[in-house]
């Protein structure tokens, strides 16, 4: 959450400042800031809302002549979206920029405000650049004012300040939030991630947590962990569609067979950075993630037990690390994250680590925290995802943990070879099932303006199709703001179905290649007291009010990518009917970097 970005150079601050927060935008655009240093002048632009406003406001702005600058773009955590709570924030001489939370902001402000510092904003950031120019009030320089400062916070941070008393330095603090520095031919770089960095710096830095300094044109050098910064940054185009949401949808039959690239062949799964010997002596499996990353992990888990046949648990990363775990020697610790820094996920591989378990993370993007953190890493190959309701990525993650499963299930002989096979086949077909056809979101489209309305959406389905409805249920919420939830066909009636009425909608998950006459007395039932049911299905269902039809397919599992794929246009149809901006729906970012 929260995009951060500096500059330290002669170039005009602004141009890489606001292509640095373009890209950092998906990870909060509730508001974005911008403060350049230069010629002993402090100046600082705000503006509520996403980045184009700020860009406007600041549009005949130009800083020449050597300088520092640092941008930001919020999600908010404390106080509401306006401009006096949008970062950066000020005191007199000095702005501050933060990702995370500062969680003793309140004791610290009290003693500030007793001493006579004066708040403009209810963030718990302010509270930095106040303590920073209180300590320099006793008397202390700029860098001591800060260690001591930094030392009083508790709390996730990634921080950036800026100074009239030592305008050629930015000073930086790392705890848990990702920070990166970059250097290049225009000067120092500093971001939130790799992505803005690229076009502008070689080599970087990823700092470590616990990082506090701070930096001028003269000592990137003494920087740990120098690498070069690859520089095909991959530019997402939306390329016609309407959405990148859209677009991702329709991406996802490439990245899957590219997931399996090299890893899937002549009948056998192998995986390029991993040996045989990590899973030796692995008694059961940890799965630990957030969001539709957890619904990946909960698919993994019946993939799992069913070909790897290792006992799998599957935990929600903010819930994990305070709920005293009881871990085993032999389990193995898997993390599955799509941007590679939520902060949940990252704090519970580090709970996990002084016990010395074997970690595994499951990611979409290289170098991340959680993938440096992780003792091996299987990538997911999804390519950049924009859009905030993730979409390729779960597609990914799914295929990741079938080869996985697969694989374990071979090398422990849990699998023939005919079994292996077969699996590899349909995972050839599952890719292929998620090519859209242009007659199925047709069909989606004018079904969507029937879903407009009502007072919820159930999603139900059995075994690996209830993390699936589970996850149609998230999409839909998180662009439509309709309630939906996701359920156990089964679970239904012991409680659930005291809604059912005709203005509840039934979205039915019925495989005809696993457990379909179980689902279909279910739904039934649901049926027989009147709930709209949309029936998601190769099979002709009698008792559907409407029926989304998937092709008729040879396994379970090409039933489950078809059916995901309609049900992810089910949701970014609706959602477009009801006007909302798909892209960046409200209330959410994409990369959650906060407790
Ligand atoms: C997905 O649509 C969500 N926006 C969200 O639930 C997300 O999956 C979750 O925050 C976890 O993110 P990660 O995969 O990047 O760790």
């Amino acid at each position: 959450m929260c995009g951060i970005v500096g500059y330290i150079g002669n170039n005009e601050k602004k141009d890489f400042i606001l292509n640095g927060l373009r890209e950092l935008e998906y990870r909060g655009y509730d508001s974005a800031g911008i403060a350049t240093l230069s010629n002993g002048e402090l100046i600082t632009y705000k503006a509520v809302g996403k980045l184009i406003n700020l860009e406007q406001k600041c549009k005949d702005f130009t800083s020449t002549g050597f300088g520092v600058a640092i941008g930001h773009t919020r999600w908010a955590t404390h106080g509401k979206p306006t401009e006096a709570n949008a970062h950066p924030h000020i005191a007199e001489f000095s702005n501050v920029i933060h990702n995370g939370i500062i969680e003793n902001y309140k004791e610290l402000k009290e003693r500030l405000e007793k001493k006579g510092h004066y708040f403009l904003s209810q963030t718990d950031t302010e509270v930095i650049v106040h303590l920073f120019e209180d300590y320099l009030n006793d008397g202390l320089d700029c860098f001591e004012a800060f260690k001591r400062t930094i030392g009083e916070l508790r709390g996730a941070y990634a921080i950036l300040l800026i100074t009239k008393k030592e305008p050629d330095k930015i000073f930086y603090a790392k705890n848990a939030s990702p920070l990166i520095i970059g250097r290049g031919e225009g000067g120092i770089y500093l971001a939130s991630s790799d992505a803005p960095l690229m076009g502008y710096a070689q080599e970087v830095s990823y700092l470590e947590d616990g990082a506090l300094g701070y930096i001028d044109l003269h000592n990137f050098s003494s920087l740990p962990n120098i690498k070069q910064l690859p520089q095909n940054k991959g530019y997402a185009q939306k390329e016609g569609f309407r959405y990148f949401m859209e677009k991702e949808i329709y991406e996802q039959s490439g990245v899957l067979l590219e997931t399996m690239m090299g890893r899937v062949s002549e009948g056998k799964i192998s995986f390029e950075n991993l040996s045989a010997d990590f899973f030796d002596g692995i008694g059961e499996i940890t799965i630990c993630a957030c969001g539709t990353s957890y619904h990946a992990g909960m698919v993994g888990k019946y993939l799992l037990e069913r070909y790897a046949k290792i006992k799998t648990n599957v935990v929600i990363a903010s819930e994990y690390r305070y709920s005293s775990p009881v871990l085993r020697e032999d389990e193995l610790f898997i993390a599955i994250s799509q941007s590679g820094e939520t902060l949940d996920t990252l704090e519970a591989i580090k709970f996990v680590k002084p016990f010395g378990n074997k970690t595994l993370a499951i990611c979409n993007v290289d170098n991340s925290s959680i993938v440096r953190e992780c003792d091996e890493v299987l990538l997911t190959r999804a390519g950049i995802e924009k859009g905030v309701a993730s979409t390729k990525a779960f597609a990914t993650q799914v295929m990741v943990l079938w080869m996985l499963s697969t694989y374990i299930g071979s090398i422990r002989g849990n699998l023939s070879q005919k079994e292996v096979q077969k699996n590899i086949e349909d995972m050839v077909a599952s890719a292929k099932r998620t090519e859209i056809s242009a007659k199925m979101h047709e069909k989606i489209k004018r079904l969507s303006k029937r879903y407009l309305h009502g007072h919820g959406f159930f999603f139900i389905g059995r075994d690996v199709f209830y993390p699936l409805a589970l996850e149609s249920a998230l999409k839909l919420k998180e662009i439509s703001y309709l309630h939906a939830e996701g359920y156990p066909s089964g679970e239904m009636k012991h409680g659930p179905i005291a809604l059912a009425d005709s203005e509840l909608f039934t979205v039915a998950l019925m495989p005809e290649h696993l457990l379909y006459e179980k689902i279909k007395s279910n739904v039934e039932e649901l049926s027989a007291r009147d709930a709209t049911i949309c029936a998601v299905s190769a099979l002709e269902f009698e008792g559907a009010d409407d029926m989304l039809y998937i092709p008729s397919c040879s396994s379970y599992m090409e039933e489950f990518f078809s059916m995901m794929c309609a049900l992810q246009l089910f949701a970014l149809e609706i959602a477009i009917r009801l006007g909302n901006d798909v892209d960046m729906p409200r209330n959410l970012a994409k990369s959650v970097t906060v407790e």
